[in-house]
């Protein structure tokens, strides 16, 4: 099929702000968002600003939002909208605008660094770790995490309340303390304790968002979140939990 020329609209600016621009731009059979902004940069617009990688999915760097949809541009296909439809790329809008499609995450770099790391347990010397099969499985799903941070962008407990960026870690987060607890060699913290004092695990009320625009489709709120509030519920706030243990350490 030859190429036929369609319509985007992409937003330029930087943080003293900006606006949608229109562009008429070729497209090809089995092209990507992140080919036409790759053929705008080589022609109309080459100072368009963009962040990417691999153009395969798997380094987390082309997260923007595309006819408002939070997505990887390298993983959208120009197929999935109508010939007719203006395709509109915006960049994250959680977090701070660097310049065009670019913005600054730090925020999640923040909340990494706030997670404590795996501790093993002392008396184990590196290469005296052993698991079971078993274990290793258990929690390979939050592994294949490529950082894109669209489940921190989608989250409307930060997204909308700019405000709740100091006390809440965020989805990606919990998925890392959920990883860390099923850890048999994990020692040192509490996981579920932490999420819940430390990560603001109880803003979060279960939407899902997060959980459908993951690219890498882990059940963030499934396996992850719910077990975490569920068994820091059993243990804290149920009554019946709290009268056995009452009743039991006697
Ligand atoms: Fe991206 Fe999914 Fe990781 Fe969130 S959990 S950062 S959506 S890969
Ligand atoms: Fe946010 Fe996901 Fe919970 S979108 S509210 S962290 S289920
Ligand atoms: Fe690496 Fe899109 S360029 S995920």
């Amino acid at each position: 099929k030859p190429s036929t020329k369609r319509a985007f609209r992409i937003w330029r600016g930087d943080e003293s702000g900006g606006d949608l621009q229109d562009y008429q731009v070729e497209v090809n059979d089995g092209e990507v968002v992140l080919d036409i902004v790759h053929r705008l940069q080589a022609t109309e617009a080459p100072d368009l600003a963009c962040r990417w990688n691999c153009k395969a999915g798997k380094c987390g760097s082309c997260s923007m939002e595309i006819n408002g949809m939070p997505r990887l541009a390298c993983m959208t296909r120009m197929s999935t909208f109508e010939e007719t439809e203006t395709v509109t790329v915006t960049p994250l809008r959680t977090f701070p605008v660097i310049r065009d499609l670019v913005t600054d995450v730090s925020f999640n770099y923040v909340k990494a660094r706030e997670t404590p790391a795996f501790a093993p347990p002392a008396d184990l010397a590196p290469g005296q770790y052993r698991m079971q099969q078993v274990d290793v499985e258990r929690s390979q799903e939050f592994r294949k995490c490529i950082e894109c941070f669209l489940c921190q962008n989608t989250c409307h407990v930060v997204r909308d309340h700019e405000e709740n960026k100091t006390a809440f870690a965020g989805p990606r987060y919990f998925i890392r303390a959920a990883e860390l607890d099923m850890h048999p060699l994990d020692a040192k913290t509490d996981r579920k304790e932490y999420a819940q004092a430390e990560q603001g695990l109880g803003y979060c009320n279960i939407t899902k968002c997060c959980t459908e625009v993951c690219p890498e489709h882990i059940k963030i709120t499934d396996n992850a979140i719910i077990p975490m509030k569920e068994r820091v519920v059993d243990r804290r706030y149920d009554p019946l939990v709290w009268l056995g243990s009452k009743i039991f350490r006697r």
